[in-house]
């Protein structure tokens, strides 16, 4: 493949991190923007890494030519609802600067400028447990009612992705309309990765239950037994992502989708921790605030047209996740660990 120029935003993050690691492998250039420096995972990968507040730093990355953009940075639900208009500042400003400089690209090179954009369950809203319950799988159209400052900005900032890429003042009137972006986003259910915590996020009780268990560390999770999200494996995530943006623009029917692979509650996930890890010590500690977050998320989403218009399917449903990804990995993470620990 020639080499295509990437720009990835929140590179340090989960996402970010097994994001580029995949890239790397594409033989991509790669241009990586983070506050934070690159950790160990990524650091000896042939990125160039811009660290820095995305917003300030803006005018940097005009100096690029991007063909496709991952923007990833932002301040997930929990760590927003503290913190609302830095949230909405990093979450909607630092979306809005990226889009405007897509949109300038592709307009100035004659040539659109793929965005790719994760969302998320949060831009979904439900009264109460009853509705949550009683609607089973969303699909994307419905209840798009966030609870949320987060989920507010992912769905606003889908909206915004979609009018710079389609509907941008009066260009669709003009008669040799300029050439536009090309936003494309995923809304993404919790993700869990063998080999990185979580943290700012809600649905984190899920992952962070997992890791305890597996380092024999006491957990207590801070939503109830009966609490019901989609989660999905990290590589699934990253598949996601790369099979989107290889999609040919003419087999999408939309800019924004669900996904999904597996769904189950708390409860289920400690009698996952337990068998695998005999005696783990989890408890339920609900916090009423976090609670009431993951209540306002479906049970599950409706991923129809992801799978017919990009073929998506997950590799790991629930077993899979659990005896082909995540166990194997973290028990040999964890071992390492303690191996390091006694010698
Ligand atoms: N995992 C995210 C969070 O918990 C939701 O997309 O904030």
């Amino acid at each position: 493949m020639s080499e295509r120029s990437v720009l990835v935003t929140g590179a340090c993050g989960e996402i970010g991190q097994a994001l580029v690691q995949s890239l790397t492998k594409r033989g991509f250039h790669i241009v990586t923007a983070d506050l934070a420096p690159l950790p160990e995972t990524i650091k000896s990968l042939p990125v160039e890494h811009i660290q820095g507040d995305l917003v300030n730093r803006i005018k940097i990355l005009y100096d690029y030519d991007f063909d496709i953009i991952f923007h990833l940075a932002a301040s997930l639900s929990s760590k927003a609802e503290v913190a609302t208009e830095e949230a909405h500042r990093i979450n909607v400003e630092g979306t809005m600067q990226l889009l405007l400089l897509a949109a300038y690209k592709s307009e100035k090179l004659k040539k659109s400028v793929k965005f790719l954009f994760p969302s998320s369950i949060a831009v979904y809203g439900f009264p109460d447990r009853a509705a949550k319950h009683a609607a089973g799988n969303v699909k994307a159209g419905e209840w798009n009612t966030p609870h949320t400052m987060y989920g507010c900005n992912k769905l606003y900032c889908e909206k915004l992705g979609v009018y710079y890429s389609c509907f941008c003042g009066q260009r669709h009137l003009d008669p040799n309309p300029p050439t536009m972006l090309d936003f494309r986003a995923i809304r993404f259910p919790g993700l869990v990765s063998a080999f990185t915590v979580p943290s700012g996020g809600t649905s984190d009780y899920g992952p962070e239950m997992l890791h305890a268990a597996a380092a024999g560390k006491p957990y207590a999770c801070f939503v109830d037994a009966d609490t019901r999200i989609s989660f999905m494996a990290m590589p699934d995530a990253i598949k996601s992502l790369l099979m989107l943006m290889d999609a040919p623009r003419e087999c999408l029917s939309s800019q924004v989708y669900n996904i999904a692979a597996f769904s189950l509650t708390a409860g289920e996930f400690r009698q996952r921790a337990l068998s695998a890890f005999p005696g783990a010590q989890i408890t339920f500690k609900p916090n009423p605030r976090r609670q009431g977050i993951v209540d306002s998320w479906p049970e599950d989403v409706d991923d129809a047209l992801a799978r017919k218009d990009w073929d998506w399917k997950p590799d790991y449903d629930e077993d899979q996740f659990f005896n082909n990804y995540f166990l194997p990995e973290i028990k040999k993470r964890y071992q390492k660990a303690s191996t390091r620990t006694i010698e």
